[in-house]
């Protein structure tokens, strides 16, 4: 019996870098409350070759190392059978992959159990993609030295799409992009620090004026900080 609301299942070379994600803060907690479940995979256990070895050189030639597809597959069936599917969606963490947005998380929210691969050296041989049919997602246009902390970004941020992640106090409503838009600014105590205050408006108990203020806020920020999702916020509007 599935007592989880969602199941990550992660193939990587590091599990160790998995240990504070899954046990610190929101994650943390969903962990202890049975919200989220982390099933981390060390593919390198799956490899037939008797040193251990999960890469070679590439073929055609060209720098570094490729992980081989064995490993990876053979992990890949065993994860099927240990979670009694046929199918889960599958992703591999790539710099040439679709670009994560807040959509893209939802969709993947939606689902119940996904599985992630983290490659490392010069990437993984193009086969083992196809047989485990892996959708592939980057986390922006920079390149990282592995697939784990996009991993835990894609995660992170899936997460906190999963009815019960969030509690009441850190709701995703006013999140920056839930309305297309980024967050306005917002402020607690002291009133004033360092000859700084906080703006007027916030102190006046006029709930219509500050939800007033806090859109042409955010209407600033991004038009400022992110003309493209500007645009696209005005043509919404249309
Ligand atoms: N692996 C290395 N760089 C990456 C990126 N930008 N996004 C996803 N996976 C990656």
């Amino acid at each position: 019996m599935k007592d989880y609301n969602y199941k990550f299942n992660i193939m990587t070379l590091f599990p160790e870098m998995f240990n504070d994600f899954v046990s610190s803060s929101i994650i943390g907690r969903a962990v202890k409350n049975n919200i989220l479940d982390f099933k981390i995979y060390n593919f390198r256990d799956y490899t037939l070759d008797p040193h251990g070895k999960v890469d070679d050189y590439v073929f055609g030639g060209g720098n570094g190392m490729l992980i081989g597809p064995q490993p990876i597959y053979d992990c890949y069936k065993d994860i099927l059978e240990n979670s009694g599917k046929k199918n889960i969606t599958t992703i591999y963490m790539s710099p040439r992959g679709e670009r994560l947005n807040q959509n893209l998380a939802k969709e993947f929210a939606s689902e119940e159990e996904i599985v992630i691969l983290c490659g490392h050296y010069e990437g993984v041989d193009e086969r083992a993609l196809k047989l485990i049919n892996a959708r592939e997602v980057s986390i922006g246009d920079y390149v990282l030295t592995g697939g784990e902390i996009p991993a835990m970004v894609l995660m992170d941020c899936i997460s906190r799409n999963i009815n019960g992640v969030l509690g009441n106090e850190d709701s995703s409503s006013t999140d920056s992009f839930s309305d297309g838009l980024l967050e306005y600014p917002q402020y607690t105590r002291p009133r004033v620090y360092e000859g700084m205050e906080v703006p007027e408006i916030l102190l006046s108990g006029n709930h219509k004026l500050i939800e007033q203020w806090q859109k042409e806020q955010s209407i600033m920020i991004t038009k400022q900080n992110r003309p493209d999702l500007y645009e696209q916020y005005k043509n919404n509007l249309k």
